[in-house]
């Protein structure tokens, strides 16, 4: 190796990524860092709490040292502030069926190189198959990262002081856009649209919050149920125009337009790329997920959805960071 070439270890930190994904996700399956924030501060400790080798568990620390996310001092694990966050079981904005949903995935990877030959799903696509199981996984897993942004938005449209608002929500998952809202506003009503096995974990979810008598949902494929005409105050599209292209979502946002009362506002979140598609990282990466899992999903820049926003009848479009996604704002 000559003095001015990098050193190996970052790009194979990158190219072993992998070990993060399981790490992390062999951890949460067995709660460690709940252990961890309870005060179990050893291997010893931490395996019989998850009544786990104690051979595993110290594997685990170690590599949960490595990525940063778990502290040593003096012999003593401890939760660094991310863990303690994101990765304790029970609280709102916990991650770690996600971590564990992302380890299970891990494996349809191995079709990449092949998807990038041929520009799309080599096997069944996720995306377009109606009722597809795998959103019954996917949407309780990703609930909670919808938190913030789902606080954000109530704070930009100024949702808690709106009175008695109609919400749409297409594509709604959990629901935990609707139990955030309807948290936040007593007089708001809302209508998720989704598949019917989908609104069945929403309904739960609104139930548990107490907020189920305001909640309603209606079962079917957005592309082609209706929405209605002036029947909405807000309409939310989140995390789903990722997974279509231009032409379908701009006649989905103009579908959403005649759905809004006038002065009604369109929410948008979803991972933005810049103009340049410069950054930022975390969307920047992601289009891979939406190239194997979708025929014709992507990152899309800003001027993307201004673009197809004023197509489909919007006057005013705000962009609010929600890292790693970005709210659009449309009226
Ligand atoms: C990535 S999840 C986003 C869930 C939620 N909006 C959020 O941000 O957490 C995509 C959701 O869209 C739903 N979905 C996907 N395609 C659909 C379609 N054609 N019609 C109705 N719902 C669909 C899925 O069932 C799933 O609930």
């Amino acid at each position: 190796m000559t003095n001015n070439q990098p050193a190996p270890d970052g790009v194979l930190r990158l190219i072993n990524g992998y070990w993060a994904t399981g790490v992390i996700g062999a951890a949460s399956a067995h709660s460690l860092f709940t252990h961890l924030e309870n005060g179990a501060d050893t291997a010893a400790k931490l395996a019989a709490r998850a009544e786990i080798s104690e051979r595993g568990t110290q594997t685990l620390l170690d590599g949960l040292v490595g990525v940063g996310l778990v502290q040593l001092h003096e012999g003593r694990y401890r939760n660094g502030p991310e863990a303690s966050a994101y990765l304790v079981e029970g609280k709102p904005a916990s991650l770690t069926s996600f971590a564990q949903l992302k380890l299970k995935h891990m494996g349809g990877l191995v079709a990449l190189p092949d998807v990038v030959r041929a520009g799309g799903p080599v096997t069944d696509p996720t995306t377009e198959v109606a009722d597809n199981p795998h959103w019954e996984e996917v949407v309780p897993a990703i609930a909670a990262q919808s938190v913030p942004a789902a606080t954000l938005a109530a704070e930009v449209l100024g949702l808690a002081g709106a009175g008695p608002i109609s919400i749409l929500d297409v594509g709604g998952g959990s629901g935990i856009y609707s139990a955030v809202w309807l948290e936040a506003n007593p007089q708001a009503r809302a209508t998720q649209l989704d598949w019917a096995p989908i609104n069945a974990i929403a309904r739960r979810l609104l139930v548990e919050r107490g907020v189920a008598d305001r909640f309603t949902s209606v079962d079917g494929d957005f592309h082609t149920t209706d929405f209605g005409t002036a029947q909405y105050d807000v309409a939310l599209y989140s995390h789903i125009a990722h997974q279509e292209g231009p032409e379908n979502n701009i006649a989905v946002l103009a579908r959403l337009r005649q759905a809004l009362r006038p002065g009604g506002a369109l929410v948008i979140c979803d991972y933005v790329v810049d103009d340049d598609r410069g950054g930022p990282a975390f969307p920047l990466i992601f289009a891979a997920e939406m190239l194997l899992k979708s025929k014709q999903g992507g990152t899309w820049r800003r001027c993307d959805y201004h673009d197809w926003l004023l197509k489909a009848g919007f006057e005013d479009v705000s962009f609010h960071s929600a890292p790693p996604a970005t709210l659009v704002v449309a009226r």
